[in-house]
């Protein structure tokens, strides 16, 4: 594998699911941007947007993402907001594919609900707040994308099927 692929969309969308199945079928590198940024703060993603703001979160991910020129390539698991800088979107173009993984607001809430990791959707799991969040991120998502897959009632290997088929396009 010689570039990288970046799995973005909405939180709950599959990219972790996804991106882990990656890793299994084609032995690649595995990187998920959440928990980097973990591992290298040693603070959790809620603790950092309660002692810190969402602000410097967005500038730990810009920092984070502009080391990946010296990674091996491999898939990566972003966190849903990675593509909202239009800087990061152009590093993220210049070392590989950006996938959009797309799912219905319902199917977001059903894999969100039981979470308590996701800051920006505290107190907002509903359809109607989840509508309302991921209408305003959609011409983001899809505007920086180089391939959109719908993931709702596809299993993992159907959808590693259709980023692998569209890949070799
Ligand atoms: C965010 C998505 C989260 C995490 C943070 C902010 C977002 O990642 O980066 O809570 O703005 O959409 P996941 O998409 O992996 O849940």
């Amino acid at each position: 594998m010689k570039k990288f692929i970046f799995l973005t969309g909405f939180m709950g969308c599959g990219k972790t699911t996804i991106g882990k199945a990656m890793k299994k079928r084609l032995h690649i590198p595995y990187y998920d941007t959440d928990e980097m940024i973990e591992s290298e703060t040693g603070l959790t993603i809620p603790e950092i947007f309660k002692d810190k703001g969402e602000a410097h979160f967005r500038d730990l991910e810009t920092e984070l993402l502009s080391g990946f020129k010296d990674l091996r390539p491999g898939v990566v698991s972003c966190g849903g907001g990675l593509v909202l800088r239009p800087e990061n979107v152009t590093l993220m173009k210049s070392l590989g594919t950006i996938v959009f993984l797309t799912a219905t607001p319902e199917s977001i809430l059903d894999r969100v609900i039981r979470a308590d990791n996701r800051p920006l959707l505290e107190g907002r799991k509903t359809v109607e707040d989840i509508t309302k969040l991921l209408s305003s991120r959609l011409p983001t998502y899809e505007s920086a994308a180089d391939i959109v897959i719908a993931t709702d009632d596809h299993s993992p290997d159907f959808i590693i099927d259709e980023i692998l088929s569209q890949l070799d396009n």
